[in-house]
């Protein structure tokens, strides 16, 4: 129906006869000329309907309204002398019209599009006048060519790409599962994969040896902004591998789409051990676009006469007590914003938060006074306080002091703004424990089941692990790990983690099998798509990169999904609801 988009015009057409396709953006009528900017998901061009060069023209243009669907034909011709538009692409243009159709009336639209102040309830319920403009145009248009970056890199680096289930059991990484009834299996259920992780590694036992998908992954918990129950990876699993060949193959992976997406980076990407992520940056994902340290002073506190402090640094196994400086804290903050501070640490469980300011008279602060001269001067060495700066302190369960004090790093950051948003800091973190505590006193496995120990026989807690997570900016873009690929020593993980012998072959016999019949050796990883690209795209949410996403509620205002299931449908599939209030 076209002969170009609308932003194909250039000067280099004036004079040609052009025919262009779109919505109206906007008209206005200059003293019986009517001017339409239409758009087309390239842009604007300007329309001029004059009744001089065209009746049938300027009469349909009178019928328009925003939204419309037209087909116009027309000659390009220069804009006037003061009329062009430097903002607009084809603003040295216009098309003169002579015939203008209306494909489509448009009512009147509940919102403005790109009108950022409309609640995303709405905005999801019109999902596709939401998208119905050139910025998610432009997010989706980067989606699909980092997607065949992805797929032109992967191919060729020798892999193939393979479907997994849908409709399969639970694959255990730490969420809650969907469950789908089968009608033909009456009072059974499938449940739709967290991840392929265990079918990418039954590959690997066939001998494909290099496989990835784009998979759908699902997964029933909390949801955040970067968070949707239903999600995409890049899926990679190979044989015969080393942690660093699977890191080479993400770092190209990553390399090969930042660059359709604008970006030059350069693999290899810096390392640090899950030791020194949490000790240094109390995160195991930190954002390492500025510094800000956390400093080990436990055994300054273990020596101060202050019978609180010294007994929780005697504890150096489970305890810790950081020290953060900021720099020039003592000039950016007052002593009230100061205080403050304390309310936000409460919230992740500090019982308070002590800070020293480091005056041009000397150090301040009521905490000083448990302490010995020397202890105090090793204190300022140790963190290189300098006048003018401000030390806070975390002390406490080690678990809570680095969460709470790595978040408080990230606050302060930001309050202070140093935070530079142009920059990419990519980050490995390597050597995860194999096993974390819960709060009952039970352990999971960290990543998942299937990642090879490295040393399955030590304590619970000391035993680590050949996973790794790539990070960026502070967030978890993939993970993935080096498998067991040992029927022994997957049994033995199952036992760690309670699950006892009959469970492990009813739950996971056909990988305990696959396992015994020559498996290779094998890893892989799993990039989250989504959130590389709302990073790639600098989007604060992850639903602005997701065509149809759900809310916070896990739910799609567009199509009420979930929706309730009739009697029929229940009675079908042998289910009885238990009647529950809802909202
Ligand atoms: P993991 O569970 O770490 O590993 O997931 C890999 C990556 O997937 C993304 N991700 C999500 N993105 C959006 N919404 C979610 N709910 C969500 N959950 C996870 C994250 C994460 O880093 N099978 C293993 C991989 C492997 O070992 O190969 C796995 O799924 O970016």
């Amino acid at each position: 129906m076209r002969s170009h988009y609308c932003t194909d015009l250039s000067k280099d057409n004036i004079g040609e006869i052009v025919e262009v396709c779109g919505w109206v953006n906007s008209y206005r009528d200059h003293g019986g000329v009517i001017f339409i900017d239409l758009r087309d998901r390239s842009g604007l061009v300007q329309l001029v309907c004059d009744p001089d060069d065209s009746k049938q023209a300027y009469d349909t243009a009178n019928t328009v309204r925003n939204e419309f669907v037209l087909k116009a034909k027309g000659k390009v011709r220069a804009r006037g002398e003061g009329l062009t538009n430097p903002k607009l692409k084809t603003g040295e243009i216009e098309i003169v019209i002579s015939e203008l159709i209306v494909e489509n009336p448009s009512k009147p639209l509940p919102f403005v599009i790109g009108d950022k102040d409309v609640g995303e309830e709405t905005r999801l319920k019109y999902r596709f006048l939401d998208l119905r403009n050139e910025k998610a145009y432009e997010r989706f248009a980067m989606r699909s060519r980092a997607a065949i970056a992805c797929r032109n890199t992967l191919e060729k680096l020798n892999f193939l790409e393979v479907e997994t289930p849908i409709l399969t059991r639970a694959t255990p990484e730490g969420a809650r599962d969907y469950l789908v009834p089968s009608r033909v299996n009456n009072g059974l259920f499938y449940a739709l994969p967290q991840s392929p992780q265990l079918f990418k590694q039954l590959l690997m036992c066939s001998g494909f040896d290099r496989y990835f998908q784009i998979a759908k992954c699902f997964r029933d918990e909390d949801l955040r902004a970067d968070r949707q129950p239903e999600f995409t990876q890049i899926d990679i699993e190979m044989s015969f591998c080393t942690q660093e060949d699977v890191m080479g193959v993400a770092e190209e992976v990553l390399k090969d789409i930042f660059k359709v997406c604008g970006y030059d980076i350069n693999p290899p990407f810096r390392r640090m051990t899950y030791k020194e992520a949490t000790e240094t940056y109390g995160s195991d994902k930190p954002d390492l676009r500025f510094d800000l340290p956390l400093v080990d002073v436990i055994d300054i506190f273990e020596k101060s006469n202050n019978e609180i402090f010294s007994n929780i640094a005697k504890d150096k196994k489970r305890n810790r007590v950081k020290a953060l400086r900021v720099p020039n804290g003592d000039n950016i903050f007052s002593k009230r914003q100061m205080k403050s501070f304390e309310d936000y640490v409460r919230k992740f469980g500090a019982q308070g938060l002590a800070f020293i300011q480091y005056k041009e008279d000397g150090l301040k602060g009521p905490l000083l006074k448990f302490f010995e001269e020397k202890d105090i001067d090793e204190l300022v060495k140790r963190t290189r306080l300098e006048v003018g700066d401000v030390l806070f302190f975390g002390a406490g369960a080690k678990k809570v002091v680095l969460d709470y004090m790595g978040r408080f790093r990230i606050f302060l950051a930001n309050e202070m703004d140093i935070i530079d948003k142009d920059r990419l800091e990519f980050l490995w973190v390597v050597d995860f424990p194999m096993f974390e505590e819960n709060d009952d006193g039970s352990f999971s496995a960290m990543h998942h089941p299937f990642t090879m120990p490295n040393n399955i026989d030590d304590d619970i807690e000391d035993i680590t692990s050949v996973a790794y997570d790539v990070v960026l900016n502070g967030i978890e873009l993939g993970g993935g790990s080096i498998r067991i690929h040992k029927n022994d020593i997957q049994q033995k993980v199952f036992e760690k983690l309670g699950i006892d012998e009959d469970e492990q072959r009813e739950k996971f016999g056909f990988l305990l099998d696959a396992l015994s019949f020559g498996a290779p050796p094998h890893g892989g990883i799993a990039i989250g798509f989504d959130r590389l690209m709302m990073l790639v795209t600098k989007s604060s949410s992850i639903r602005d990169i997701i065509a149809f996403p759900k809310t916070q509620r896990a739910q799609c205002p567009l199509t009420k999904a979930p929706n309730i299931a009739s009697d029929e449908q229940l009675r079908e599939l042998g289910i009885r609801l238990i009647k529950k209030d809802r909202k």
